[in-house]
């Protein structure tokens, strides 16, 4: 019933085909579960009725989980012995990568994970990989400015488009929700969070809203073989984020900002 509820939900925003759901046997994998966009996922997954894993790191901080009933998986996800111990240990039907790189001495990081996690999922029939990857990243390289980003910055975008290269080779089938500016965990969704084919969407999204599209799509043959852009057009800029437009406007080509009303 649940699941109906969200297909509706999905279908009222996207006015998209009707969602052909697939069996729902296996676990969903959260890669990156322990970090503020990770945890956001398995609580709405916990919260469904999902039978959810998280594979976090020795040293991972499980506090963001503590009152949610997952089981863990412990390793690196740079070790490949350690990615091959975690997909043979249980049956996962879907996996949600929302890693993030915590040190930029890790060159890389993006591709080489990718590349453990695509090859083992297939291996062990995974119907799904959820990437949370950036805007920036892949054909959206053009909405910036020549040389305006940063160069650990432009760095970590080309890591991201061999990352999505990478998965997208698999054979796995994937969804690739891109965003540009993923805002603090105090700031909740309008409501109107969304996935957009469109790759000149910009914007900026919250963590909530994230992870309801997560939800949305996993499972879901309409998001399979997609890259989305998400944005919250209606969602609360405050703080250091009200002046994002600004910002955006300095680093994006102009036509960008006026294919979003923002010239
Ligand atoms: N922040 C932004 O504005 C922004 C914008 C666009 C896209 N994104 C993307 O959104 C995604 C999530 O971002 P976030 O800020 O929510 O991330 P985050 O809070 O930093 O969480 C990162 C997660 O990755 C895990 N991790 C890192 N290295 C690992 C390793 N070697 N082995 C296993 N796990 C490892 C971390 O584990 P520990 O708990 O042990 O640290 C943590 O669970 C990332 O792909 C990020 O690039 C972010």
């Amino acid at each position: 019933m649940y699941r109906f509820f969200l297909a509706s939900l999905f279908l009222a925003r996207t006015v998209l085909v009707i969602p052909d759901v697939y069996a729902r046997d296996g676990d969903v994998l959260v890669l990156g579960g322990t970090g503020e966009l990770g945890s956001e996922i398995v609580k709405v997954l916990v919260e469904a009725g999902e039978s959810t894993t998280v594979f976090s790191r020795p040293t991972s901080s499980r506090e963001r989980l503590s009152a949610l009933d997952v089981e863990y998986v412990t390793g690196d996800i740079l070790i490949e012995t350690d990615v091959e111990r975690l997909f043979s240990l249980s049956s996962y039907r879907a996996v949600i990568d929302a890693l993030a790189m915590d040190d930029e001495a890790n060159t890389g990081f993006y591709e080489k994970s990718q590349k453990y996690i695509s090859k083992w999922a297939k291996i062990y029939g995974v119907q799904q990989i959820i990437l949370h990857g950036a805007i920036g990243a892949g054909d959206s390289s053009s909405l910036f400015k020549p040389g305006t980003l940063p160069s650990n910055r432009a760095a970590s975008m080309k890591d991201k488009a061999a990352a999505e290269e990478i998965l997208k080779a698999s054979g796995v089938p994937f969804t690739i929700m891109r965003h540009l500016t993923l805002l603090p965990l105090t700031t909740k969704e309008s409501g109107n969070a969304r996935l957009s084919l469109q790759h000149s969407t910009v914007g900026a999204v919250s963590r909530d809203g994230l992870a309801r599209l997560s939800l949305e799509c996993l499972g879901n043959k309409v998001c399979l073989n997609k890259t989305y852009h998400a944005v919250d057009d209606d969602v609360q800029l405050t703080g250091r984020y009200a002046r994002l437009w600004e910002r955006y406007a300095r680093i994006l080509r102009p036509e960008v900002l006026e294919s979003r009303g923002m010239d």
